[in-house]
């Protein structure tokens, strides 16, 4: 046997936020290969496997559809993780991959853990020559890692390692695996490494057009990776500074991001002011990176892109400041309404989300938080807020009140949410917010009633008609 150049046989180790819709738009799209999915959650494997597809653990539009289309034909999901790896010719590492929390480069490393274990497992049960696709995102020079403990078991066969960055974002991941701007393969400039490079951009050739397939060597694929999210996120703290600068000088932000955004060396995207950003990726990448230029004896760079995660803290801060600082500087038993808990629209994922730092900064000074999410569920924000108890970070400090678990209501429909609250701050993008009858919403609050508009999707101007004290992000008076 030797490395394949064609596959028809896949298995992806990991059914998260990756995993799962990305081996499910390959099976979509590849019906030819049988795609496994396997998990060491049972609950997440059930849910994959829920025949309403309603209760999938990722919420994403357009996924359902996708999942019912392949599930069952090429698609499948399980926890029988040995008898996926030896049945598959390409096994995609698609594991999570947080910060360390221990040890060495506590709070900054990435804790590869998983990851290792999942080369550890490959290694020992592998019944014959083995792609290994490198899909979690990783630190530069992890292939070289990966590739030894696979090596290390006595054995005959041979393993070629790719790196295969996800660029999705949540909330359009479909969209974005239907249609990706580029898909990023790194692999070994050897002949086995070619071999395998084929093999994987066959698999995407099926729908993407090749101009999109860019191939590299396995350190710059594994680089571009994280220096992407760290520009992306570069973008969002640049503008988050600017806001708070309109703030003071009567600028608007979305003004200056629309008049910086049509220089096309500078480009529209991104630029969207905010309370901060949030989501499982941007800080831990970033840290990431600021941990390798530390190793690497770079401290100057180190520093420049530490800057960009500092700043998102500030703005987190600055927001639940304002709030305190304009309800009289105190919110001490009143009652804050949280428009939207996940870190943006169209997904309910939480994590790192700007409100779970609002919300402790608030509950710092005993506000009630009372939240409303169209997609997130009460035990997740609960366990959100305990998360960051736990391990506090940015702001953010341990002390809660002790009885911090009654100051938090979750609801399932915003109108109770809304009633006779002191203030409502807009923390997630959601599309149904901006519809609200804002008018009858007013009606119910106590006076001033205050809104603090985290995404500016509020109509100011229309807010303050109706009697509100609206304050958006950026918006100088
Ligand atoms: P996730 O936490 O949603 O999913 C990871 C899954 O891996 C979990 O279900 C976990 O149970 C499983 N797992 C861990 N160890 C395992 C093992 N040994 N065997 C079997 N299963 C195991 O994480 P995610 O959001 O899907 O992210 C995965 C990787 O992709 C990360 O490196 C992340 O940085 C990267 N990434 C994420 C996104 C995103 O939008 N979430 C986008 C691009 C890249
Ligand atoms: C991001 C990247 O966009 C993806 O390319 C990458 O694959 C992914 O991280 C990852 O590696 O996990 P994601 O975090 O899902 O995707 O979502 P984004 O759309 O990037 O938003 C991130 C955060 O920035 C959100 O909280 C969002 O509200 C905020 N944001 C984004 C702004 O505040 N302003 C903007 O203009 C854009």
């Amino acid at each position: 046997m030797a490395i394949p150049n064609k596959v028809n046989s896949i298995c992806c180790i990991g059914a998260g936020y990756v995993g799962g819709p990305t081996m499910a738009v390959i099976a979509q799209k590849c019906p030819h290969i049988r795609v496994t999915v396997v998990d060491i959650n049972a609950d997440r494997i059930a849910a994959w496997n829920d025949g309403d597809l309603e209760n999938l653990p990722v919420y994403e539009p357009g996924l359902a559809e996708v999942v019912g289309e392949a599930r069952g034909r090429n698609l499948f999901f399980t926890t029988q993780v040995e008898k996926a790896i030896q049945e598959a010719e390409m096994i995609f590492i698609s594991v999570n991959t947080p910060t360390k929390m221990y040890g060495i480069g506590k709070g900054k490393a990435a804790d590869l853990k998983y990851v290792e274990l999942c080369a550890r497992q490959i290694a020992k049960c592998a019944n014959g020559d083995k792609i290994v696709v490198e899909k979690s995102t990783l630190p530069v020079r992890t292939a070289e890692s990966v590739k030894r403990i696979l090596e290390a078991e006595e054995s005959n066969h041979s393993f070629a390692i790719l790196s295969n960055p996800e660029f999705l974002a949540e909330g359009t991941a479909v969209k974005d695996l239907h249609r990706p701007d580029r898909m990023l393969i790194g692999g070994e400039q050897t002949e086995e490494g070619r071999r395998a490079i084929n093999a994987l951009v066959e698999v995407y050739a099926n729908w993407i057009p090749r101009e999109r397939l860019l191939t590299t060597k396995v350190w710059s694929s594994e680089l571009s990776k994280l220096t992407a999210n760290a520009f992306l996120a570069q973008r969002v703290s640049s503008i988050n500074a600017i806001s708070a600068l309109c703030e003071k000088t009567g600028a608007d932000v979305d003004e200056v991001a629309n008049a910086i955004g049509t220089d096309s060396r500078i480009g529209s995207k991104f630029l969207k002011s905010s309370v901060g950003f949030g989501g499982s990726c941007f800080q831990k990448d970033i840290l990431n990176l600021v941990y390798l230029c530390h190793h690497f004896g770079l401290p100057e760079v180190a520093e420049y892109w530490e800057q960009v995660v500092k700043m998102n803290d500030y703005q987190k801060h600055r927001f639940a400041k304002q709030v305190i600082d304009t309800l009289f500087n105190t919110v001490s038993g009143k009652k804050i309404t949280f428009l939207g808990w996940a870190f943006k629209k169209d997904t309910n994922d939480t994590r790192e989300s700007a409100a779970i730092y609002v919300a402790h900064e608030l509950l710092q000074d005993q506000a009630e938080i009372h939240v409303y999410d169209p997609k997130v569920k009460e035990e997740q924000i609960i366990s959100d807020i305990e998360y960051l108890l736990k391990n506090p970070s940015g702001y953010a400090s341990s002390a809660l009140p002790e009885n911090w678990r009654e100051l938090v209501v979750v609801y399932r429909e915003p109108v109770m949410a809304l009633k006779r609250a002191h203030a409502i701050a807009v923390l997630t993008e959601w599309d149904e917010f901006a519809e609200y009858d804002w008018q009858s919403v007013y009606k119910e609050m106590y006076k001033p009633a205050f809104v603090f508009d985290g995404r500016n999707i509020l109509d100011g101007e229309q807010m303050r008609q109706i009697g509100f004290e609206y304050k958006g992000i950026g918006k100088g008076e």
